[in-house]
């Protein structure tokens, strides 16, 4: 594979990561009690014990655990995560002989040693990431996807899940309220996909999905493409202090856009304030699970794929 630029800086481990680890654990936590019933169901047919399945960007090991656990000893859970920090974090919660955490940048795989020790030579039956593909660039996607077909097995499949935060919004009583807070955050979230050494793309929607996996499968025969599933999670109670929590682990690049730091201390407080008020939930991200499917007929793919 080539060397292409470097992986944009992962916003929520914005600079010195150290101190905001922790937060970033409790964050990931919070959110997947929201959306790992979805996934669960969505993974649960393509896993069986004894399957081969690759993680991308794992974070701290919310969903990973899980997987290992559904692959059992027989199987083989592979994480990937660039950053060793996060995946000492998932060293905690996901366990087994079939476990490999592995230390590498995902648009390089083919550098890594133990990656290249470790992939099973028939393919893998499942490759799954969530809230990742968000976190590179359009272009390294494409090459990232098309990576990802050469090392599914015959009827393997490739599912993500990924957010769009265009129809957030905060609710009272199960109805729609205006919300300042709610409001800047998604204008924090505009200004940050604007920086281009973030590479940040929180709207993933249906269309845009399909668009690039289509974009990567054209020319290469046996791959299909489609959509499987759109969620949004409800945050309420205590899951919403994981707004609070992605303030706090972003802010580095929030003030880098220029704002105050009296407005993100304003936005916190707001963000407490529904957070402790019962009666409110704030609908969060939209995730779309997108499916590739290699089939047999892909043994005589048309084109060669990246390596
Ligand atoms: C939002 S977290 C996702 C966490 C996890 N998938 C979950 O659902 O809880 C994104 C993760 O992707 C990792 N990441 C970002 N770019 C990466 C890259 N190029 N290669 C490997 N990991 C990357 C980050 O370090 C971070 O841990």
């Amino acid at each position: 594979m080539s060397h292409g630029p470097e992986a944009p800086q992962y916003l929520h481990s914005y600079g010195d990561a150290t101190d905001l680890g922790e937060l970033e654990v409790e964050r990931l936590r919070l959110l997947n009690t929201a959306y790992s019933p979805t996934a669960h169901a969505m993974l649960a047919p393509h896993l069986k014990p004894g399957m081969e399945v690759l993680e991308l960007g794992v974070g701290t090991g919310e969903i990973g655990s899980w997987l290992a656990e559904k692959v059992g000893a027989e199987g083989k859970y592979i994480a990937i995560d660039k950053d060793p920090q996060q995946l000492a974090k998932a060293a905690r919660l996901i366990h087994g002989s079939q476990v490999h955490l592995i230390a590498a940048d995902a648009l390089r795989l083919s550098d890594s040693a133990e990656f290249s020790a470790q992939r099973p030579a028939e393919g893998f039956n499942l490759v799954y990431c969530r809230w990742f593909l968000c976190h590179i660039t359009e272009a390294q996607r494409t090459k990232l996807i098309q990576h990802i077909m050469s090392l599914l097995a015959p009827n393997g499949v490739f599912i993500c899940e990924e957010p769009d935060y265009r129809n957030m919004r905060l609710k009272e009583r199960g109805a729609i309220t205006p919300s300042p807070a709610i409001d800047s955050w998604k204008d924090i979230v505009k200004g940050l996909q604007a920086k281009p050494s973030l590479g940040l793309d929180l709207e993933m929607d249906d269309s845009k999905l399909t668009a690039e996996l289509q974009k990567a499968i054209l020319g290469h025969a046996g791959y299909h493409a489609e959509i499987i599933c759109r969620f949004e999670a409800e945050l309420t109670n205590g899951q919403k202090h994981a707004l609070v929590l992605g303030i706090q682990t972003a802010a580095k690049a929030i003030l880098s856009l220029g704002k105050a730091p009296a407005d993100v201390d304003t936005l916190l407080s707001q963000l407490r304030i529904i957070e402790s008020n019962p009666d409110q939930s704030v609908v969060f991200y939209t995730n779309t699970f997108a499916k590739l499917t290699r089939s047999v007929d892909s043994m005589t793919a048309a084109l060669p794929l990246p390596t």
